[in-house]
């Protein structure tokens, strides 16, 4: 047995995979498809699919069920002995992990897996040897690809109940690094963001309070700042609801849009963000955003306003 005090603190490689628990698998098939620009794989016969958007068979399992809300985050580690450590480390501090059987590894294509919760109750699987797809990724829709591969999917942002305490256990049960924080108001509301990060992306994984669901939204990221504005078009004639509209985010100086997922909980589609090399130090920003992402209400509010001047109805 590997003893995790023996080990320098060992760090997740990446974020591997989301599960989402979704009431109307068809919806998300074609939102899946046709607006986010995956591709399906491995459809299964109780109507649950799962998607793949870059050398890894799957990033997304679509799972039919009434949550609505995010089942699983999946975080890959390097192999058997790292996987023991973890496994070490999470019971040494008092956290209780459970072993996948190899029926539930087998159904994310993994070799093995444990099963952690965070602090919040969001539940963590942690697994090795991923399968990768045999063949190029290449969606019909988004033709430049994705950022994916040893930056993980994209990333996560999920709720906390104690900020302190979701940060060191990610930092110290995880060995993810901190990123940065965004502290401000925001129309009205508090925002209290913690951000961390596994590898070069800025980061994978993000938390704050406030939220009705587990996950607030997730992100993934083009290779190029014009398909941010296709997937927007897409959405937007698909009769998608924007959340907030574009703009450049100051910490990951992300390009990008959010929407409504067909389970009620928001994605992220973005272009252009940096990425985290050694000697990365991390800050608090007071916004949000440098510009954009508003509530598209703003531009309801205005279109109503404009009409009326020029005295027409509707
Ligand atoms: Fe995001």
């Amino acid at each position: 047995m590997i003893r995790p005090e023996a080990q320098p603190m060992s760090s997740v490689k990446q974020l591997g995979y989301l599960v989402f628990e979704v009431s109307d698998v068809a919806a998300w098939e074609d939102f899946g498809t046709k607006v986010l620009g995956l591709q399906v794989v491995d459809a299964r016969g109780d109507g649950g699919f799962s998607l793949r958007m870059d050398g890894y068979q799957q990033r997304f399992f679509i799972e039919h069920g009434p949550a609505d809300d995010l089942a699983a985050i999946g975080w890959e580690v390097e192999g058997p002995a790292e996987l023991e450590a973890f496994s070490e480390r999470f019971k040494g501090a008092g956290h209780e992990v459970t072993l996948g059987t190899a029926a539930e590894a087998a159904a994310r294509n993994v070799e093995r897996l444990i099963r952690v919760n965070d602090p919040a109750g969001n539940p963590n699987e942690i697994f090795y040897g991923p399968k990768m797809a045999s063949e190029t990724f290449v969606s019909d829709v988004v033709r430049s690809g994705f950022v994916a591969d040893a930056q993980g999917f994209g990333h996560v942002v999920v709720a906390a109940k104690d900020q302190d305490e979701h940060e060191a256990f990610y930092a110290n049960m995880f060995g993810l690094k901190l990123s940065d924080y965004i502290r401000c108001e925001y129309f009205g509301h508090k925002i209290d963001v913690t951000f961390m990060h596994a590898n070069a992306r800025h980061h994978s994984l993000a938390f704050g309070g406030g939220q009705l669901k587990r996950i607030h939204h997730f992100m993934v990221q083009a290779n190029s700042i014009d398909e941010v504005g296709l997937c927007y078009d897409r959405f937007l004639f698909s009769g998608g609801m924007v959340h907030q509209t574009l703009g450049r985010h100051p910490n990951d100086r992300m390009f990008s849009f959010y929407g409504y997922t067909p389970s009620g909980f928001h994605f992220e589609f973005g272009s252009g963000a940096i990425e985290i090399g050694e000697g990365w130090q991390s800050t608090t920003h007071g916004k949000v955003s440098e510009w954009g992402h508003h509530p598209p209400q703003l531009l309801t509010k205005a279109y109503r306003r404009a009409k009326e001047s020029r005295g027409e109805k509707g």
